[in-house]
């Protein structure tokens, strides 16, 4: 089967912006207690979190992080998590139904994000508590110095203000399962309210309001519309989620079907687009409304074994996804997609980052692992930065249980002017054939191919809990003056560097 891919540099769906390869810790499972932190395991450091975390994480190159719920947001208080550790109180978690020692807090976060490279997505409980206690919170962070709150952060053992820029107004509030769940006009009024006390006690921060928690919830559309009517000019961004599953592993033609929900995030994307451009429009706004995509992965695996956990635990083994192939084979689709759609798309986040729905596992007792979608986040995330290029693409397609047009040959290539690179990401998903690739680079001089890689020939249900995964060499490559050409294995994701001159 062919493909081909054309690109000029003049073509450019957007500028990059890094905070698109953001993810997410949430205190949850054990994203904290024995993921990030565990002061009694023999590789952490004076502050108790783990370094063989850290050199994991870091190696994804996540400049942004989002903290510290999720669900558990919408009934945390976040002064239980500041002051002497010994003074703090134990509480239930009632989102997670787990037992929260907050031993691990704001300060412990803002040190660990900062010794991985990341600056935080900071989230504000609009479930139990509302406006006092997000500008509160803003206060004691990005306040510097002279008030109650602003000194308790000092007196803490934080001199300098926090300085947290991006700020989310509370978590999924439309989902009946959230603590403190709201009708699209409570949370919208609760929303706009919030961001103005914010705003006024920091007009420098950026605000993202949340947009529905699926688009399979029955008022999606409708909430997002009413968000925007009464947020609209005090917002900077509206949050989508998203995550997939495969229901059916006996049928191999389900696997054309998991391949394909690129199709949905797209249009999903495009949809929350039009919502708000419509909403400007009606509004006669000068201002758009960007999209913070703050939660997306593939989530499923799990789901049965949660059902099974004891509650009131501190860090339960829960929703600890272990993903196959085909897995990592959707996340860089997912990938591509996010960079398709990134001149609206500004900051996504991928839920999560350790042990939780993750590309990092840790053993408690042992060591860190790698999930198979580590590999192409981290590919893309070093590697896709600069400029996302038009993707002008000639390839079959086919038709699945839900998408009637998947095209095979899925890629994108970037560009960064800096050190005059291109990269091309491509994913092959046809299951037996190989795919024979041709690049046409049009204005852009070749001088050399720095590397050429491939992750591909595994059994679409094969797991890395034993590491045996890698990146390998992609041999079959060969180039002219402004043409590559590679063949790309069936099933395979795929990298091409390229030096241009
Ligand atoms: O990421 C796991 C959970 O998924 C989050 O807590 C919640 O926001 C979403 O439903």
């Amino acid at each position: 089967m062919d493909g081909h891919l054309n690109v000029k540099p003049s073509d450019v769906i957007s500028e990059i912006d890094e905070r698109v390869y953001g993810s997410f810790i949430e205190q949850l499972g054990r994203a904290v207690y024995t993921g990030v932190y565990q002061p009694n395991h023999p590789t952490a450091d004076e502050d108790g979190f783990r370094k063989d975390v850290i050199e994991a994480v870091k190696k994804l190159n996540v400049p942004l992080i989002r903290y510290p719920g999720g669900n558990f947001l919408s009934q945390y208080r976040w002064e239980d998590g500041i002051g002497p550790k010994s003074e703090r109180p134990t509480r239930l978690d009632i989102a997670w139904r787990e037992i929260e020692t907050n031993e691990f807090g704001l300060h412990e976060f803002m040190k660990w994000s900062k010794k991985v490279n990341a600056v935080p997505n900071m989230a504000v409980n609009l479930g139990t508590r509302g406006i006092e206690a997000a500008a509160d919170l803003l206060e004691y962070c990005n306040f510097p110095k002279g008030t109650y709150l602003s000194d308790l952060r000092i007196k803490n053992g934080a001199e300098k203000p926090f300085a947290i820029k991006t700020w989310c107004l509370g978590n999924e509030m439309d989902g009946p399962w959230e603590i403190g769940m709201k009708d699209a006009e409570e949370y919208a009024k609760l929303a706009n309210e919030t961001a103005k006390a914010m705003k006024r006690v920091d007009d420098s921060i950026e605000l993202v309001a949340c947009g529905s928690s699926s688009m399979d919830n029955p008022t999606f559309g409708d909430w997002e519309e009413t968000v925007l009517d009464h947020c609209y000019e005090n917002i900077d961004y509206l949050s989508l989620h998203r995550y997939y599953g495969f229901y059916n592993d006996d049928d191999p033609t389900e696997l054309d079907n998991l391949l394909g929900k690129n199709v949905d995030l797209d249009q999903f994307i495009k949809g929350v687009v039009a919502m708000c451009d419509a909403v400007k429009s009606k509004k006669k706004s000068k201002k758009t409304i960007n999209l913070s995509f703050d939660e997306w992965n593939v989530w499923y695996h799990s789901n049965d074994a949660d059902t099974k956990v004891e509650p009131w635990q501190v860090g339960p083994h829960l929703l600890e996804d272990v993903y196959n192939f085909e897995d990592a084979l959707l996340v860089g689709s997912l990938l591509i997609t996010l960079l398709k759609n990134s001149d609206r798309v500004k900051i996504a986040c991928l839920a999560q980052l350790v042990n939780v729905i993750a590309p990092i596992m840790t053993d408690e007792n042992g060591g860190v692992w790698l999930q198979s979608i580590f590999y192409p986040f981290m590919q893309v995330s070093k590697y896709g930065r600069g400029k996302a290029l038009v993707p002008h693409v000639q390839t079959e397609t086919y038709k699945s249980r839900e998408f009637d047009n998947v095209a095979y040959l899925d890629t994108i290539a970037t560009y960064n002017d800096q050190d005059k690179t291109v990269t091309i990401f491509a994913e092959n998903k046809n299951q037996d054939e190989t795919l024979n690739f041709s690049i046409d680079l049009d204005d852009l001089i070749i001088d050399e191919i720095i590397e050429a890689t491939q992750f591909s020939g595994y059994d679409p249900k094969q797991d890395n809990k034993d590491g045996r995964m890698q990146i390998e060499k992609l041999t079959a490559v060969s180039n002219s003056d402004t043409k590559v050409n590679a063949k790309l294995n069936p099933l395979s994701w795929n990298m091409l560097r390229i030096k241009v001159k």
